[in-house]
């Protein structure tokens, strides 16, 4: 997806990142930053299955994903775009962007439930997609909270 003019539509889910490292989080989203860190893990190796890992792999991203994964989308849309939402607006395409990939994330993670065998293509495309979410949070959304809420650094 792109805009009439070729430029690259930034809320399209899963576009590629803005480069650059994530800066120093602020102490409210410090917690959250540590579960990407788990999140990227599970992504590696995600984006590394073959179908002969593929049950294994699949196993241990869905105990991460009732353990911490879930929870985590849940604080991420029930606490904090919330805040965000009481001091700015949150239609921006950046937190459009955000949601659009956490129901995208979760209709893949219940579609490859309901396989009989996951297969590793599918659990690449999902490693692939929760590595640019991760991304595009640390590096784009969680500084515009930052900033419009005033967090201060860790
Ligand atoms: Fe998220
Ligand atoms: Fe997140």
């Amino acid at each position: 997806m792109s805009a009439a003019d070729g430029t690259p539509n930034a809320a399209t889910p899963f576009a590629a990142p803005i480069p650059g490292r994530a800066r120093k989080r602020a102490q409210a989203l410090v917690g959250l930053s540590r579960d990407h860190h788990q999140a990227l893990k599970q992504a590696m190796e995600l984006k590394r299955t073959r179908q002969e890992t593929a049950q294994s792999t699949w196993r241990r991203f869905a105990e991460f994903w009732e353990r911490q994964g879930n929870t985590h989308f849940i604080e991420e849309e029930c606490e904090l775009l919330p805040a965000y939402a009481r001091v700015a607006d949150p239609s921006h395409q950046a937190v459009v962007r955000m949601l659009l990939e956490h129901v995208l994330i979760r209709a893949k993670v219940a579609a490859i439930r309901e396989q009989p065998e996951p297969l590793a293509a599918d659990l690449r495309e999902l490693g692939i997609w929760l590595e640019l979410h991760v991304r595009h949070e640390e590096r784009v959304l969680f500084p515009l909270i930052e900033d419009a809420t005033g967090m201060t650094p860790a």
